[in-house]
């Protein structure tokens, strides 16, 4: 088999074969297919496109590249969630205390942050002592024995995809739904969970900008893992403007401790629900949307998530006092508000801009070296829809130094509209996909 030919099928369109495609993973992972022939191989599939079997192909052979993880040790069916990256984003962390306080395991391998997006780990971080660099023997333990442990991604989780990802990000070829959907479900089946749950965000602040391309991936990755034997299914999330008000690192870890508390904000605590929802479902946990319901919000109600919470914190090192008195996360030296420049409502919030202006402030990655702020970011105190006075504080922003504050103020203004009239009331949630296909809310 000849590299130069895959390309040139490619090119024209061609279906290929699973044995093609492994032979195209196969010998770029181990260096003996170019740099140069796979950019050529990537831009042909994504002006060609690729079919469903190919795609599945693929993301088994990138799966297939490096360490799987074998989760049978933990007992009982599990379930891991994965967000496609939004600001604001703080749903694993409360809504993991909430599913594992139903009895279900949460076995999760997250990442770090780059760019405008928030890692869960970083946000972990925040809390003293906590650390994810914990070994699989011991991960599988505390799943076993507290229902919930995050893991921090192991090197050789998928290698074709962490090299194929870093040729697409220098070749223009990271927007194709093939290889978004392969990229991201290779990792998920190697993580090794029975069920999958995936919020896919569209908007502004989202790598799918419409509804429709969203739907589109979500489907081919609900393909993808049903084709792999493993339950999945998907939600449609606005990311148009941050979730909930928070957005930095040590300022989501205290919003999702409020949600856990009682006392979250309403779009954050409707993704966790459609989120919950499904992962109880899919691992046979409640057998109706209104039993997962149920059983999602007592846990919130008898303080059983909370607690969940604080003993996963405790588990994997952090101090557990954090969970019950916010007040011990460092605080940012300035906290400044961005007053509006205009009367009106907030009519479009520019949603990566947001989540620039906390990179700005030192809350987010440039490169994978950087070193980041925890305790900077920015709370919003006017969302879409919202009515506000020229003068009147759009947000407040926590910040160590007062350079970038400013520079984060003047951003963050130019992220807002306003209009005279009240725009229409945008949904959190707006379709479901499953292997049942396709349903709008
Ligand atoms: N996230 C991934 O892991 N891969 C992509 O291709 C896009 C987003």
């Amino acid at each position: 088999m000849r590299m130069y030919d895959l390309i040139y099928k490619k090119k024209y369109g061609v279906k290929l074969t699973k044995e093609e495609i492994d032979f195209i993973v196969q010998g770029y992972t181990c260096g003996n297919i170019p740099d140069y022939q796979m950019s050529a191989f990537l831009m042909a599939v994504c002006l060609k496109g690729m079919d469903m079997e190919e795609t599945t192909d693929l993301t088994l052979s990138m799966r297939d590249s490096g360490e799987t993880l074998d989760l049978s040790k933990i007992e009982g069916l599990t379930v891991d969630k994965h967000s496609t990256g939004g600001v604001g984003d703080k749903t694993s962390l409360c809504l993991g205390a909430m599913v594992a306080a139903c009895g279900v395991p949460v076995a999760k391998m997250s990442g770090r942050g780059l760019g405008h997006t928030g890692g869960t780990i970083d946000k972990l971080e925040s809390i003293t002592g906590f650390s994810t660099s914990i070994s699989s023997e011991k991960f599988f333990e505390l799943v076993n024995k507290n229902k919930m442990a995050i893991m921090g991604q192991t090197a050789d989780l998928a290698p074709a995809d962490k090299k194929i990802y870093a040729l697409r990000d220098v070749t223009a070829t990271v927007d194709c739904i093939p290889l978004i959907a392969s990229s991201i479900m290779s990792k998920k089946l190697a993580s090794g969970a029975d069920a999958i749950v995936l919020d896919v965000k569209t908007g502004s602040g989202a790598f799918m900008k419409t509804i429709e391309d969203a739907v589109a991936l979500a489907e081919a990755m609900v393909k993808i893992g049903i084709n792999a034997g493993k339950n999945t299914s998907a939600v449609i999330t606005n990311m148009d403007q941050p979730l909930g008000f928070a957005v930095g690192n040590s300022l989501e870890v205290i919003e999702a401790i409020d949600v856990l508390k009682g006392k979250g904000p309403s779009d954050l605590i409707d993704d966790c629900m459609a989120l919950g929802k499904l992962m109880l479902m899919s691992v046979n946990a409640a057998s109706s949307d209104e039993e997962a319901e149920n059983k999602l919000k007592k846990t919130i109600e008898d303080g059983s998530a909370l607690k969940k919470f604080a003993d996963f914190v405790e588990a994997q090192g952090g101090d557990p006092e954090f969970v019950y008195n916010t007040d011990k996360f460092e605080k940012a030296k300035f906290i400044d508000p961005v007053l509006s420049p205009a009367d009106g409502y907030v009519s479009k919030i520019i949603t990566d801009e947001i989540g620039m202006c906390s990179l700005i402030l030192g809350g987010g990655r440039e490169t994978k070296e950087s070193e980041i702020d925890l305790s900077v970011g920015l709370i919003i105190n006017k969302k879409y829809g919202d009515k506000v006075e020229k003068g009147e504080p759009l947000a407040y922003i926590y910040s160590n130094d007062k350079e970038k504050t400013a520079a984060a103020t003047e951003r963050f203004i130019k992220a807002y509209s306003f209009s005279d009239n009240k725009p229409d009331p945008v949904k959190t949630v707006f379709a479901l996909v499953s292997a049942e296909g396709t349903r709008y809310f």
